[in-house]
């Protein structure tokens, strides 16, 4: 197989089918997972149809610990390696630590964090041995932040991509693998289905306009960052003038700004 392919989670929706779009478009093929099978296959034919590359879907539950492996499994069946990774899928858990479940919480880990990292272990020999690899971890600007009330986890699971992004894309450049780079994508609010999933719509229907930006650019930016390999990456002149904000903000200051803000986007219900 003469075309590359790329290994999107989350694939279903929102930035991870924009994705699975504009790998397409570049002339990529194309590996796509998500639990909602029907909708990995109507994009999948989209694709195929429009950019003449090859489409597999396999659907997953992220949360299940053997769902990784499972899918690289799948993959090498089919005689395909894995030449970038984008770790998309994602979701917010609405609620507090103490209203929430532990059940909840580890899956809420397995899908955002354990997931996309033993991915990434596991494509990392294979794109080592060819002298080639992307990895995306699609992170947060919440990654950014100060924590606040509400969605407990997230900030935390999303400042762990970013750090680990970081030093991945470090120990690929000591480590001689010049061509192999890794990025956090690091997005603000993103017109996609996330806040309809988490609940959270309505209030977030009244944050101003200018704060939103379509998944378009958000992933266009992704990619050429991770191409140029650029370990951070912020899409979006608002979005970076709160990442940067994040930065120069005393951290009482910080802290302050997110906790009141917070709850126009966080239910802790
Ligand atoms: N939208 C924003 O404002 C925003 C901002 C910053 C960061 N992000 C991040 O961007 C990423 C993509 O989110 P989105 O905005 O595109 O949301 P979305 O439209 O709701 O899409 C989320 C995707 O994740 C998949 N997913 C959720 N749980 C899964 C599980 N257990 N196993 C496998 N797949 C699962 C969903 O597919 P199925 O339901 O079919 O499984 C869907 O394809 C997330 O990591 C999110 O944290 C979003």
């Amino acid at each position: 197989m003469d075309r590359r392919l790329c290994l999107i989670t989350g694939a279903s929706a929102g930035i991870g089918a924009e994705f699975a779009r504009q790998y397409a478009a570049l002339g990529w093929d194309v590996a796509l997972t998500a639990r909602r099978a029907e909708r990995l296959d109507a994009l999948a034919g989209e694709i195929q149809e429009k950019y003449k590359i090859s489409a597999i879907t396999i659907a997953e539950d992220l949360a299940d610990p053997a769902a990784p492996a499972r899918l690289l499994a799948t993959l090498a069946g089919k005689g395909r390696h894995v030449d970038a990774l984008v770790n998309n899928a994602g979701y917010g858990l609405p609620g507090t630590f103490f209203s929430t479940s532990w059940k909840d919480q580890a899956a809420f880990i397995q899908v955002l964090y354990t997931a996309p990292l033993e991915l990434a272990h596991r494509v990392l020999p294979g794109m080592a041995e060819r002298g080639y690899g992307r990895i995306i971890n699609v992170a947060s600007l919440a990654g950014y932040a100060a924590g606040s009330a509400g969605h407990t986890l997230y900030a935390s699971v999303k400042a762990g991509l970013i750090k680990f992004s970081e030093s991945l894309n470090a120990e690929c450049q000591a480590l001689g693998h010049a061509d192999i780079h890794c990025t956090a994508l690091c997005p603000g609010f993103t017109w996609t289905e996330f806040h309809d999933v988490n609940g959270t719509r309505e209030d977030t229907n009244k944050m101003p306009k200018w704060m939103w930006m379509p998944a378009e650019p958000v992933v266009r930016q992704g990619i050429e960052a991770v191409n140029r390999g650029q370990p951070v990456i912020v899409p979006g002149l608002v979005n970076k003038g709160m990442a940067t904000l994040t930065r120069i903000l005393p951290e009482p200051l910080g802290r302050a700004m997110v906790r009141s803000q917070g709850k126009r986007f966080r239910r802790i219900e």
